[in-house]
């Protein structure tokens, strides 16, 4: 399998690494081992949750770090009781198997690690009672998903994010994927970045994998978790750095689409997407159309804590090594 990064960086996993290891179903595997079926329900029906967790190397200290193995892992337990699926291992555990399958792997860069529980029978019928689950966890090196450095270009989508009383976007759930591959699709060949998507009701919900923050008028916004978002671990510590570190009011609030025509600054956020400033939405600038001193200034800190840098946020990470 290739995952892309940005247009300069594709790294790879599964396949062309049929030695790296997997945790599937309870045991350690190589990634040649680990077979699924044709008919494997969630493939078919969309009846996954998942994560996305990133472990980050840093090379001064030789070590990689696990950021919020933990949060994430409880995220994953909510998702799963919303979709009447039940993770097979405490939390604790599920952090040491992750630590242990990073070290199996020797990475030496940052890496992506991907959980996934799944409904897994081999039956035709949609439906949740009585379908038997699986669990499995896979690594592979990964970069930036978009580019952090440059700034991003986004549209907003025609796409309506999917709505909690149809498909609950705080659960991360696989099926609803396909709702944020649509927006990324059309915003790519209309030759943007990324999209900006908003909720039935028209006001902004989020990124296609990220959330979103504005700052206006000397104050940090961000869309309440009611507003159809996925309640982003990287948005939560977020709130957090902005108050302790740039020391800025931060409110949640529902955003109107204008408001990103006419805000100071403006970023998407994410454990793929990290902190990436947005310089331009619908073909109008941002602000000055450059990346804001804020977001700048919060990328920095962001990044010196995942990396293990800023002692302050121990607390954050897991050595793996
Ligand atoms: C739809 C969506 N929103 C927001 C996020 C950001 O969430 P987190 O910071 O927990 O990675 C993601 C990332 O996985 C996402 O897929």
């Amino acid at each position: 399998m290739s995952i892309e990064t940005d247009a300069s960086r594709k790294v790879t996993a599964g396949p062309e690494h049929p030695n790296s290891w997997v945790f599937i179903n309870g045991e350690f595997r190589r990634y040649q081992d680990a077979k699924l079926g044709l008919m494997t329900h969630a493939l078919h029906y969309g009846t996954g949750v998942f994560e996305g967790i990133r472990a980050y190397w840093n090379s001064d200290k030789a070590q990689l770090y696990l950021l919020h193995g933990p949060v994430h892992y409880d995220r994953l337990r909510k998702s799963g009781s919303i979709m009447k699926m039940t993770l097979p291992h405490s939390t604790e555990e599920l952090v040491k198997l992750t630590l242990e399958l990073l070290r199996r792997n020797e990475y030496k860069q940052d890496t992506y690690v991907r959980p996934l529980l799944f409904k897994s029978s081999e039956v035709i019928g949609v439906r949740l009672e009585g379908i038997a689950e699986s669990f499995l966890i896979y690594t592979a090196p990964m970069g930036n998903y978009v580019d952090v450095d440059a700034g991003i270009r986004c549209m907003v989508s025609s796409w309506r994010r999917v709505s909690d009383s149809s498909l609950p976007a705080r659960a991360k759930i696989t099926g609803a994927y396909a709702n944020s591959a649509l927006a990324k699709a059309e915003a790519e060949e209309n030759g943007f970045d990324e999209a900006i998507v908003l909720a039935l009701d028209g006001h902004v919900s989020e990124g296609s994998a990220e959330n979103l923050f504005m700052y206006k008028d000397g104050v940090f916004v961000t869309p309440p978790v009611t507003d159809d978002i996925l309640e982003g671990v990287t948005r939560k510590l977020l709130l957090g750095l902005i108050k302790d570190e740039l020391g800025k009011q931060v409110v949640e609030r529902s955003i109107d689409r204008t408001e990103l025509y006419t805000c100071d600054e403006l970023f998407l956020c994410g454990t793929g997407a990290q902190v990436s400033p947005v310089i331009e939405v619908d073909r109008r600038p941002v602000g000055d159309g450059r990346i804001g001193e804020l977001t700048s200034e919060l990328q920095g800190v962001y990044f010196g804590a995942v990396r293990g840098d800023n002692p302050r946020y121990s607390d954050w990470t897991l050595p793996v090594y």
